[in-house]
């Protein structure tokens, strides 16, 4: 068995957004106080690690992800003391708390690129993308930036009569990981953060650091918008030796967001020498379809395995439409999808609000802000039903539809609930050596069930999801361990007949986690 992938962390991570988790301040935005104060939640829930996106200080151009200070809170969020009373009450409870780090670019209001931009001669203009205009006075080269649309990667700076990169927003222009002093600089960050306490760290669009010195056209931006940044260039596994060395140093853990769509090109950056884990999306762009899930989980499972590569899967995040919304409003299928998400190999990640049911908000369009169109599943958490859903102040953006009846408090105490059901998931994975840690192998009982069979030594668990549209029988396979021996239901989407004999009905968008043995009813 030494040939086993190991999991570099046996958890579930939570994310959180931290403007939309919960406002105690009555500015409208959610701060480090407000998760705080919902701490014993989170470990009521039994999530084992909380990621925080940005809370750095920031002007706010893309919500966070534009970092001028990287070692002082905003103070939207609280301070650094706040901080530090989160990470170490964090603790108290057993839970990790991951901070978001931003490699790839900062802030223009940064002093690293205040400095890079007052002169050609400043010390600190290598540490960002400077360029002579093309010889037509246009930027140097084709590339477009993620967002806005239609805009390219590149901003003419008069005083200096050079072209600056950006990959996203003119207002986060790209550093430069090939400027040592940057580096060190960056390694620094990961540093002050380690020491106070941080566990580990999302690393965002990572894969983006490493760039052809030469900055040549890229046939990829010529293509249709959505295909503009997936750039893979070998240099950015370099910078990700000297990364992982310093996390190496501090014990704390990095996943990488290697947002590339070839899974094997996702697991190709994670390593002993690279990141510890790596984000593989597949599952947010698979449409409600047995077959598609099928492929999407039995390629990135192969090639992550194959390179020695724990997986990861994530069903929703602070950019993409909540799972909900993507499967047509239907609770059922919100559901099902988070049994799949629970029991697949891989670390999960739970986007907050995911484990309400919540659907994205409707934004009317005098409340749009993000630059990206992403502020539907960004809405804020309802935590009571009463109005104002326990916010201080008018929030930022408006509440997702039905936030009353999904508020937390009101699913706390509804055992059928969203909410329990994410509980008895992550508790019950917790105790299953096979879901934790174990081998898998997807299995053809259905054309449209999802099956999967997970073991390690004795343990072992088949999972169980109906993508189609019809309710259907099922024929199972033996449980390897004890053979002859019926299935129990250990978890269901819909929360019926757990504890029961499992009776081959499965029905239409409902899922079950099956343990070995007859039920005590
Ligand atoms: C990542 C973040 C996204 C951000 C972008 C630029 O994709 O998840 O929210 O806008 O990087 O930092």
């Amino acid at each position: 068995m030494s040939d086993r992938v190991q999991p570099p962390f046996d958890g579930v991570v939570y994310q959180i957004y931290p403007r939309s988790f919960r406002d105690t301040d009555g500015d409208g935005v959610g701060d480090l106080e407000g998760i705080r104060r919902h701490l014993d939640h989170l470990a009521w829930l039994g999530v084992d690690a909380v990621w925080l996106s940005p809370i750095y200080r920031s002007p706010m151009a893309d919500f966070g992800y534009d970092v001028a200070d990287h070692t002082d809170v905003d103070p939207l969020f609280g301070t650094l003391e706040d901080a530090d009373r989160l990470i170490a009450e964090a603790h108290e409870r057993g839970l990790q708390v991951w901070l978001d780090f931003v490699p790839n670019h900062t802030s223009d209001q940064h002093p690293w690129f205040q400095a890079s931009r007052s002169s050609r001669d400043d010390p600190k203009r290598s540490w960002y993308v400077w360029r002579d205009p093309a010889p037509d006075g246009g930027p140097p080269n084709n590339w477009m930036a993620h967002f806005p649309p239609d805009r390219p990667a590149w901003t003419y700076d008069e005083p200096t009569g050079q072209y600056y990169l950006h990959q996203f927003l003119p207002q986060q222009p790209d550093v430069d990981w090939d400027e040592p002093e940057l580096a060190a600089a960056m390694h620094d960050v990961l540093r002050f953060w380690l020491e106070r306490g941080v566990d580990g760290f999302r690393a965002d669009v990572v894969h983006l650091i490493g760039r052809d010195p030469d900055y040549p056209d890229d046939p990829e931006h010529l293509l249709p918008a959505g295909r503009a940044g997936y750039h893979d260039h070998p240099r950015t596994l370099e910078h990700l030796r000297g990364i992982r060395a310093v996390m190496e140093a501090h014990g704390g853990l990095m996943v990488g967001e290697v947002n590339l769509p070839d899974p094997s090109r996702v697991a190709a950056h994670v390593g002993p020498e690279a990141l510890h884990l790596g984000f593989y999306f597949g599952l947010i762009g698979a449409p409600w379809d047995a077959a598609a899930w099928r492929e999407v989980i039995g390629d990135a499972d192969a090639a992550f395995l194959a390179q020695g590569a724990w997986p990861t899967w994530v069903l929703g995040n602070h950019d993409s439409p909540r799972p909900r919304t993507r499967f047509g409003g239907s609770e059922a299928r919100a559901r099902s999808a988070a049994v799949v998400l629970l029991t697949l190999r891989g670390v999960p990640f739970v986007y907050a609000g995911d484990e309400l049911g919540l659907e994205d908000a409707e934004v009317p369009d005098d409340r749009v802000v993000d630059p990206g169109g992403r502020d539907g599943c960004r809405a804020p958490l309802p935590w009571v039903p009463d109005e104002g859903h326990g916010w201080a102040g008018e929030p930022w953006l408006p509440f997702a539809p039905d936030a009353a009846a999904r508020a937390v408090a009101v699913q706390r105490d509804d055992p059928s609930s969203v909410l329990h059901l994410h509980r008895r998931l992550l508790a019950h994975r917790r105790d299953s050596p096979a879901l934790v840690r174990g081998d898998q192998g997807l299995l053809d009982l259905h054309p449209e069930v999802l099956a999967f069979h997970r073991t390690f030594a004795a343990d072992e668990r088949l999972v169980l999801c109906n993508l189609g549209d019809d309710d259907l029988e099922v024929d199972l396979p033996d449980p390897a361990n004890d053979p002859g021996a019926p299935w129990t239901i250990a978890v269901a989407s819909d929360g019926a007949g757990e504890g029961a004999t499992f009776s081959g009905r499965l029905a239409r968008d409902h899922a079950v986690v099956l343990a070995p043995g007859s039920g005590s009813r």
